[in-house]
């Protein structure tokens, strides 16, 4: 596919678009949907980015998770029978931090869940430390794949390639490596999406985690919201994208993520059913839930009808395009 090709399908050519991805992820790896308990770990962040609600300098209160909470999560997790766990929280770089989490995934990792950490930018050698300590898979988006449009909302010292570099580290260490962008950021085009979709191809990614860019309260960017399209217009393009990116990489796990359904109750489940084949279900207590704001409205309840579809319980769900990658060997790596 090539971008003239993608550029048709984001601008809506193809009438069959989500029923095709849908049955290519069929045809690839099956209609298994993976179920992973998110655990919200920290809203505590060094980054200040110009449209997230956890930014460095937003006041609203700020907590971080003790192990018996997230021991309490994980035991939620095994008695429900899911498979994976991921661990996200802001970007920290406190040698505490580390250790601490360190610790907690040598802790999780003994009850045999899958364990994916989504902690932000972090050294080499901490993503060893944390791989070996047990977890094998990692979600960092890029955000924007455009340079100018990722600084514009990222504005710090080489924060673009900072970010590449640490997405390459992360391949190196031996994750699973997951990425991804938010749609209808002010400023965002057509052909940036549509980059964005190239840049995860060439990156040969296993994973992708996409989503609506909703206005955060008290940011920066909130003061652009004239600039943007309709709610339900960032989400048909949000499951364009999820659906353009399944016939790319039929292979890779890809997310029907939260911010879908902040903005329909449904979108979760259009995004199953237009490839996606990852639900994150929130497993965070509720207090901290209520203060992870990364948006507005937030959802604060799983849509129960998700694990109607064909869930795969007890299962880790692995990228299958990760165990291709791996076992063909003297294979290019991309990244
Ligand atoms: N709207 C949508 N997604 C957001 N994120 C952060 N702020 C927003 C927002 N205002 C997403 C980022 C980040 C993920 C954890 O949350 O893409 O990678």
């Amino acid at each position: 596919m090539n971008r003239g090709d993608i550029l048709e399908l984001l601008r809506g050519g193809d009438k069959q678009l989500f029923a095709r991805a849908a049955a290519a992820r069929d045809a690839a790896i099956g209609p298994a949907i993976y179920l992973r308990g998110l655990i919200e770990y920290s809203n505590i962040c060094s980054k200040d980015c110009l449209y997230c609600g956890i930014r460095k300098s937003s006041i609203s209160g700020k907590y971080t998770l003790e192990s018996k909470q997230i021991l309490r999560a994980v035991k939620y997790a095994i008695n429900n029978n899911y498979g994976s766990i991921v661990l996200q929280g802001g970007e920290n770089y406190a040698p505490a931090h580390i250790d601490k989490i360190e610790h907690i995934v040598r802790e999780i990792s003994k009850t045999g869940l899958g364990i994916t950490l989504s902690l932000g930018e972090q050294s080499p050698e901490t993503y060893r430390r944390w791989f070996e300590a047990g977890a094998s898979r990692y979600l960092l988006r890029i955000e924007a794949s455009d340079r100018a449009l990722y600084e514009k909302i990222h504005p710090y010292d080489d924060s673009y390639d900072r970010r590449l570099k640490a997405l390459r580290d992360l391949r190196e260490a031996g994750y699973q490596v997951g990425t991804g962008v938010m749609i209808g950021v002010p400023f965002q085009t057509v052909e940036n999406l549509a980059n964005d979709l190239i840049f995860m191809r060439e990156m040969d990614i296993d994973m992708c985690g996409m989503g609506p860019y909703i206005v955060a309260e008290n940011t920066p960017l909130a003061a652009y919201s004239a600039l943007l399209e309709p709610e339900e217009m960032r989400l048909e393009m949000t499951l364009r994208m999820i659906a353009i990116l399944r016939l790319m990489m039929p292979d890779i796990n890809i997310a029907a993520t939260t911010a879908l359904q902040a903005i329909d109750p449904d979108g979760r489940l259009r995004a199953i059913d237009a490839g996606a084949n990852v639900v994150m279900p929130n497993l965070t207590p509720t207090d901290a839930k209520k203060a992870y704001t990364l948006y507005k409205n937030k959802p604060m309840e799983l849509d129960m009808r998700i694990l109607e579809r064909n869930v795969q319980y007890g299962e880790r769900g692995d990228s299958a395009h990760f165990s291709a990658r791996k076992s063909s060997c003297g294979s290019e790596n991309n990244l």
